[in-house]
């Protein structure tokens, strides 16, 4: 999506465009629970927009919300620029794809379909046209005539998603629509889903837990925890900067360090003292203000190379910290090794291969990373969260 803004010729701000949708502090409470507290979040025409987050942090709530079959407790929803809280489901320019396909067991794909449109005031040929387009579009049409039970998961998601856009919403909302299919499935899906969003240009939003999945998938990623959102950005940015520890966390592997923050006179980087006493700049911040003490280093295992001695002192480009090896573990594509640092921390290194002899444990290496590929986060860690790195 472009987002490049050209100057008005009198000097007015361009006009805004208008979002798909936007919340605004959006709360859902049932009883005592709060599962969405808060939350607020614009999607543009036409983005693929996830929200991403463990079980349980509020993301079906949320898209229930948006598809009008849950009442916020507080808060505002707009649907292209109109309040649209009120308004029952079917006047909502929005479409709700579920996990569980829910297609109609006794209908065939035609039908299963068709069953939206017939429902609407389009005429019979109207619907006959948008039918095949729909199927067409996610390549179901030669199996128009076939009842669900007689297709595959893949094929029967992909039947759920036609029924979706046949009514041509405005935005679809899709929750975990690939969690029933396996792994190798899910992966194929994910680049067609991808490509059918490319295709029809309406906004998606995709509700997934699995976050290689809205990496592969997203234009931007609001991740989500107990109720809150802690980031919205794209997919890169999430990865290299992550707002919060949680979302360091959460997203792909993280080695975090506790350490000191010395001082900020280098700003936008900062110079931190490791658990060994070393010092180190890093690269990029997050939440760190000049009362900043305590923070947490985020350093990705796909970042850190091992090296036979230290780094030059005087290369202001390298952090570096010593450890011995407590495991080299071979993943397949990657070599994962563990090492037991000076000063406690335990990192995990990965790459297709390293290339230092006798990397077995008990060797003393360092492990070395750029620092423009380390960031801070101003949240402090626990000694139990830094044995080892988390999934
Ligand atoms: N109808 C309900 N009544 C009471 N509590 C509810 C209701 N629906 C959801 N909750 C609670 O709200 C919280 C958020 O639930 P939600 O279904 O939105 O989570 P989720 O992020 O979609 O999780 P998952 O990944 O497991 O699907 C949970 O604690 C859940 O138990
Ligand atoms: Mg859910």
């Amino acid at each position: 999506m472009s987002r490049i803004k050209s100057p008005s010729p009198t000097g007015d701000p361009p006009p805004r465009r208008t979002s798909a949708l936007e919340l605004v502090g959006i709360t859902k409470r049932f009883g005592d629970v709060t599962a969405v507290d808060r939350i607020s979040l614009r999607v543009e025409p036409g983005e693929f927009f996830s929200l991403l987050g463990p079980s349980g942090c509020g993301k079906s709530t949320t898209l229930r919300m948006i598809a009008g079959f849950e009442e916020p407790t507080s808060g505002r929803l707009l649907l292209n620029g109109q309040e649209g809280s009120r308004l029952p489901p079917f006047k909502r320019s929005t479409n709700l794809v579920f996990q569980s396909y829910a297609l109609f067991p006794h209908m065939t794909v035609r039908d299963n379909v068709a069953y939206g449109p017939r429902r609407s005031r389009l005429s019979r040929n109207e619907v006959t046209a948008r039918v095949e387009e729909a199927l067409r579009t996610v390549k179901m049409w030669e199996f128009a005539d076939r009842l669900p039970r007689a297709l595959s998961g893949g094929q029967r998601q992909r039947v759920a998603l036609a029924r979706g856009l046949v009514n041509r919403p405005a935005v679809l909302l899709l929750d975990e629509p690939l969690g029933a299919l396996d792994l190798k499935l899910r992966r194929e899906m994910q680049i067609e889903l991808k490509e059918i969003q490319r295709q029809v240009g309406i906004s998606f939003v995709y509700v997934t837990h699995d976050q290689e999945e809205a990496l592969t998938l997203s234009d931007r990623i609001a991740v989500m925890n107990r109720g809150r959102i802690e980031q919205i950005a794209p997919p890169e940015e999430i990865f290299n900067r992550p707002a919060t520890r949680f979302c360091a966390d959460f997203i792909g592997e993280a080695n975090l360090v506790p350490v000191e923050v010395n001082s900020r006179s280098d700003a936008p980087r900062v110079n931190v003292t490791l658990p060994d006493g070393t010092r180190v700049m890093v690269g990029t911040t997050s939440g760190i203000t000049s009362d900043t003490r305590r923070a947490t280093l985020v350093l990705r295992p796909s970042r850190i190379s091992l090296a036979g001695s230290a780094p030059d002192p005087a290369d202001t480009t390298t952090g570096g910290f010593r450890g011995r090896v407590r495991r080299v573990i071979f993943q397949g594509s990657v070599v994962r090794v563990d090492l037991d640092c000076d000063g406690g921390p335990h990192l995990s290194a990965a790459a297709a291969g390293f290339d230092i002899p006798d990397l077995e444990p008990g060797r003393e290496v360092w492990a070395t990373w750029r620092i423009e590929q380390s960031h801070l986060v101003g949240e402090t860690i626990s000694p139990s969260d830094t044995t080892g790195t988390t999934a």
